[in-house]
């Protein structure tokens, strides 16, 4: 436990069902998160994770039922509140820094912290450009790891109340993936998280774990 949670209700999804064409895949989740809560989620792939936390960042709107944050269910407000980080990392065909910064204005010594909480200094003070570095046609060289490393650094830059992460670590080896939780963990601080995870064992502290099967979310059940 982090002893951050307090009482209040900051996001919450009521009854939400979700189907891709005619193919159900959550089936009237309901769900409260409150404040500084940290929050994991498990369960079988295709049960549906991904599909949750994509609706809690605003990207998705629900078929039925509501999803609101901070009292607000438009997807724009919404996605104000929520920096995500995808499974699969998504880099833009510009500079490191932009991809971190995504065109906001972020003062130096921010953007000095994020890099060191996402474990990114050394590699990126080794590039020949440092963050001025242009990924456009070199992505695909980057180790899946410095990718998922970017996008962790990009949420970490959004300072928004709610982390979303979807098996942020997935693409690591078990010490880099241990070494970046544990740094996502001093940096996310007293933000409110939800983590999907295959792995139970990066929930340890966690205040809550939560199951998903066939797209229907519970308390208790076995981990995967
Ligand atoms: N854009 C899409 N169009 C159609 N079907 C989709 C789409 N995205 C996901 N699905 C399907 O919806 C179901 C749930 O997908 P989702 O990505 O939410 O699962 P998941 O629990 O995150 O799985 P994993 O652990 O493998 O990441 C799967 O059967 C998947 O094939
Ligand atoms: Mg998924």
């Amino acid at each position: 436990m982090f002893n951050n949670v307090t009482n209040t209700v900051i996001a919450s999804l009521s009854d939400v069902s979700f189907s891709y064409k005619d193919k159900p895949i959550l089936r009237s989740v309901s769900l409260e998160i409150r404040s500084g809560e940290r929050l994991g989620i498990v369960g079988e792939s295709g049960c549906g994770k991904s599909t949750l936390l994509k609706i809690l960042a605003g990207l998705l709107s629900p078929d039925s039922g509501s999803a609101t944050i901070y009292g607000k269910s438009t997807l724009s407000e919404i996605r104000k509140h929520v920096a995500l980080v995808m499974q699969s990392p998504m880099l833009l065909p510009v500079t490191i820094y932009e991809n971190i910064t995504l065109g906001h204005e972020i003062p130096d010594e921010r953007i000095h912290e994020v890099l060191k909480q996402a474990s990114l200094l050394s590699w990126i003070e080794s590039l020949p450009d440092g963050i001025n570095t242009y990924l456009g046609d070199r992505a695909d060289e980057l180790s899946g790891g410095q990718a998922q490393r970017i996008s962790i650094a990009r949420a970490l830059c959004k300072d928004a109340p709610i982390l979303l992460l979807d098996e942020p670590t997935a693409s690591l080896d078990s010490a880099t993936a241990e070494s970046v939780l544990s740094s996502l963990d001093a940096a996310a601080g007293k933000r409110t998280i939800v983590h999907v995870t295959h792995q139970v064992e990066y929930l340890k502290n966690y205040d809550r774990i939560l199951h998903m099967k066939d797209g229907v979310l519970s308390e208790g059940g076995p981990a995967c």
